[in-house]
């Protein structure tokens, strides 16, 4: 496989700026030729930063595969008792991206900054006030084997398929919860983005068929399962970009034409069960959007500079960093692995849209966009829910699609019937919670607490309606 080939198994990587980190490497380590001889070192990651736990969870005894986790308890547990205080799970896309992307960089506790101290040569961290982990427990998983902190024994091992991504994160989540007895009995709700969109409802839909099989003790307690800026049916969504692209203005009608027959090549090839050659096509359907536009990036069409990882790369790199999240030394982090990505290749253009058509039967199911991106955007995702086969889908896509506030501004739209909720975020992009932490925040806290526009008797506002 040809090195750019390679690179184009990233389909919801972040292409964070390797151009803008290039200039920052140089003065990098210009800053730490003149720190060395000036300062001693400081600690980058305070006690108070550190996780409530961290480490491995094995998946595989035999061959010492094992996902590397870390977790936040609650800052403000329940009340009433920990035993009933959520707890929350995070999936980073990819595939082959690492969860403390998720961690560091959208809706973890502390995140990540370029040093505010202009004599120290390492990021810093800041809390987050749009931390998930406010009053639920928060656990990231590097997922699937291979990615990020987690081990994968031999490359073979690294799952190609989501059915064994779901069967190893069903070990991982299982042996997490039996490191304690307070465990057991929380709420579980798996969340995650773009790529997770796949490995969301695998995990869930895995749960419930194997749940009921198992003795009551052994089950995970699984009470929903969030999505943000998912790629879950893919073959309808890669239909979506033209159209949406136009109504936006970023192409004009003859380019909408050229990129219509690109999207076409890439729903032929699905259909065909071509995967790999799917995959390939969509990738370029993207490249073209991208040589069209010449935006910064996909992931949000109002940035003029892509997100930015170099921090958070230094950061994962840093002996003492690695030491206190209990990862060996000896590990090398990639933001994103191109080994995970090629071994999911030609899972990419398979939907699991039919997983979510079980789930959403029998528990509740968010599915949340940023306005601005590009790649998995609202469009996307509405143009495969009104494709589900559900009894509820009828009456959801009659609901009322909501006006939501946070603090009296606002902050998008939320259309919700029985099981499924839909929000729209406005301001914000790909990286959903970087772009709005304080609304990423109030939105899963009334979602999973069934309150606000999610409350299950939520009546509606009828001085709106007048
Ligand atoms: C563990 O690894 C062995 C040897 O590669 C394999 O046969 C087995 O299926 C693996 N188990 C899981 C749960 O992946
Ligand atoms: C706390 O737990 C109690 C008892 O299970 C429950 O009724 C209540 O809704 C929970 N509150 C929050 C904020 O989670
Ligand atoms: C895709 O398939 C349709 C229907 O079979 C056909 O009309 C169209 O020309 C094909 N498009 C491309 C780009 O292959
Ligand atoms: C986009 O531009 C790059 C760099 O010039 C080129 O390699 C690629 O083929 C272009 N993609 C498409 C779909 O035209
Ligand atoms: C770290 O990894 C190296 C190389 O794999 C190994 O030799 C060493 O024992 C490991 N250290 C710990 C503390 O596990
Ligand atoms: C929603 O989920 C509940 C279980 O929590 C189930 O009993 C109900 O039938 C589901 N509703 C629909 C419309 O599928």
């Amino acid at each position: 496989m040809s090195s750019t080939k390679r690179e184009a198994d990233h389909v919801e990587l972040i292409h964070l700026s390797s151009m803008a980190s290039k200039p920052l490497n140089l003065l990098f380590f210009m800053l730490l030729f003149f720190h060395l001889h000036t300062h001693s070192s400081a600690s980058i990651l305070p006690k108070e930063a550190h996780p409530t736990k961290s480490g491995y969870l094995p998946v595989n005894a035999t061959t010492g595969s094992a996902i590397f986790y870390a977790f936040y308890e609650a800052q403000f547990p329940n009340h009433t008792s920990l035993s009933q205080t959520p707890l929350v799970i995070w999936l980073q896309g990819g595939p082959g991206c690492s969860s403390m992307t998720g961690n560091f960089f959208e809706l973890g506790p502390w995140q990540v900054t370029p040093p505010l101290d202009q004599n120290l040569q390492h990021p810093e961290l800041q809390p987050n006030p749009g931390s998930w982990n406010r009053i639920f427990g928060l656990l990231f998983l590097d997922n699937p084997i291979g990615t990020g902190f987690s081990i994968a024994s031999t490359p073979e091992e690294i799952p190609t398929n989501q059915q064994a991504v779901a069967r190893h994160l069903f070990i991982a989540i299982r042996k997490f919860i039996a490191l304690d007895p307070l465990f057991k009995s929380r709420p579980i709700y798996i969340t995650g983005e773009s790529y997770a969109g796949k490995y969301v409802p695998s995990i869930g839909y895995y749960i419930l068929k194997r749940n009921p099989l198992l003795p009551l003790s052994k089950r995970v307690n699984l009470q929903g399962l969030a999505i943000g800026n998912g790629l879950t049916d893919p073959e309808t969504q890669v239909g979506t970009h033209a159209l949406q692209s136009y109504y936006f203005g970023l192409i004009n009608e003859k380019q909408k034409i050229q990129l219509e027959k690109i999207q076409f090549e890439a729903i032929n090839f699905t259909k065909a069960g071509k995967w790999s050659d799917a995959t390939d096509a969509r990738l370029k359907v993207l490249s073209y959007l991208q040589n069209v536009t010449g935006l910064a990036t996909l992931f949000d069409f109002r940035r003029n500079i892509p997100y930015d990882s170099y921090w958070l790369e230094e950061l994962l790199k840093t002996p003492e960093v690695k030491k206190a999240l209990g990862v060996n030394e000896s590990m090398v982090f990639e933001k994103c692995s191109k080994v995970v990505g090629a071994a999911l290749h030609s899972d990419v253009m398979k939907s699991v849209r039919f997983k979510v058509e079980y789930l959403v039967k029998k528990t509740k199911v968010l599915l949340f966009q940023g306005q601005c991106d590009l790649r998995d955007g609202v469009v996307s995702v509405e143009s495969w829910i009104k494709k589900m086969k559900w009894e509820g889908l009828q009456k959801f896509l009659d609901a009322k699609r909501d006006v939501w506030n946070v603090n009296g501004v606002l902050a998008g739209y939320v259309q919700k019937s029985d099981n499924l909720s839909h929000v729209v975020v406005l301001g914000a992009g790909h990286y959903l919670p970087t772009d709005q932490p304080v609304n990423s925040q109030a939105m899963i806290e009334d979602w999973i607490l069934d309150r606000g526009l999610f409350a299950n008797n939520h009546i509606q506002n009828l001085v709106m309606d007048l």
